[in-house]
C-alpha cells in the first residue's frame, strides 16, 4: 500500500529531514509513527500526500509511483489519502456539514453524491446530529472527529494522521483512538504520528520509530521505547 525504497529529504541548503528510508506498509495496516521532535515524522507525512518531493528515493502510494508526480495529478492522491493534521484546521464560519462538504463541493463531486456520502461519514464520526453546529459550539474531541470526517469524504485508502490528539484530554484521546480502530476495521490503512507514549502501547500494532531522520526500530506489537 505505502513503499518507500531509499528515500531521503534534505532542506536546503542541508538539514536531513529524512535519510535513506526504506519501509512497507501493507493494505490494512494500524502503524504508529514515533520520535521526537524534529525525528522527521512530519516530513515523512508530507511526503506521502506530495506537500514534499523527496531529494533521493522512490515513493509508491497502492503501486503508484508519487515520486515525481505531476501537480495536476495531487488531486488524485489525495483522494487516496485522507490526511488530518494540525494544520488543516476547520473553517470557523461554516457550519460541520458545510467543513465536511467543502472539500467534495470544490472537486466538483454532485450534490446528490455529497448529500449521500456527508450523513455516512458523519455517522461514522458519530456527529450526525450535530450537523448544523459551528465548530466553536463543539467541544476539542468533536471537532477534531469532524476533522477525521472530512478526511474520509473521498473514501480514502489511507489515512494518515500527524498529532490528531495533540490538543486532547486523554478521554478524548482515547475516543479519537478508537474512531481510528474502527475506520481501521473497515479496511482503511491508519498511518498516525504521534508522540503519546500510551496510545502507542495500548494499541498493541506496528510501531515505527523515527531518529534523526532514520527508521531506529520496527516492531509488529510495538511498545513506545522513547525517553519522555
Ligand atoms: N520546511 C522545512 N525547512 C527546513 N527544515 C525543516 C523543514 N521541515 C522540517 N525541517 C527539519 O527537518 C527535521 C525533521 O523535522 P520534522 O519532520 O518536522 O520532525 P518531527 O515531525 O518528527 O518533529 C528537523 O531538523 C526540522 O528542523
Ligand atoms: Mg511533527
Amino acid at each position: 500500500m505505502i513503499r518507500l525504497e531509499g528515500v531521503s529529504k534534505i532542506y536546503p541548503p542541508d538539514v536531513h529531514g529524512l535519510r535513506d528510508i526504506t519501509l512497507d506498509i501493507d493494505p490494512g495496516e494500524f502503524v504508529s509513527i514515533v520520535g521526537q521532535s524534529g525525528a522527521g515524522k512530519t516530513t515523512l507525512a508530507r511526503l506521502l500526500i506530495a506537500e514534499e518531493q523527496p531529494t533521493r528515493g522512490k515513493i509508491e502510494i497502492g503501486g503508484w509511483d508519487i515520486t515525481r508526480i505531476r501537480s495536476r495529478r495531487i488531486p488524485d492522491l489525495r483522494r487516496q489519502v485522507g490526511v488530518v493534521f494540525q494544520d488543516f484546521k476547520l473553517l470557523p464560519k461554516k457550519t460541520v456539514w458545510e467543513n465536511v462538504t467543502f472539500a467534495l463541493e470544490v472537486s466538483g463531486v454532485p450534490t446528490r453524491r455529497i448529500r449521500d456520502v456527508t450523513p455516512q461519514v458523519l455517522k461514522i464520526v458519530g456527529l450526525e446530529e450535530k450537523a448544523e453546529r459551528f465548530p466553536y459550539q463543539l467541544s476539542g474531541g468533536e471537532q477534531q472527529r469532524v476533522v477525521i470526517a472530512r478526511a474520509l469524504v473521498h473514501r480514502p485508502k489511507i489515512l494518515l494522521a500527524d498529532e490528531p490528539t495533540g490538543n486532547l484530554d486523554s478521554i478524548n484521546t482515547r475516543d479519537i483512538i478508537d474512531l481510528l480502530l474502527k475506520i481501521n476495521a473497515f479496511g482503511t490503512t491508519i498511518v498516525l504520528v504521534t508522540h503519546n507514549r500510551e496510545v502507542v502501547n495500548a494499541l498493541r500494532r506496528r510501531v515505527i520509530t523515527l531518529a534523526n531522520g532514520q527508521v531506529a526500530a520496527d516492531h509488529k506489537e510495538g511498545k513506545y521505547l522513547l525517553p519522555t
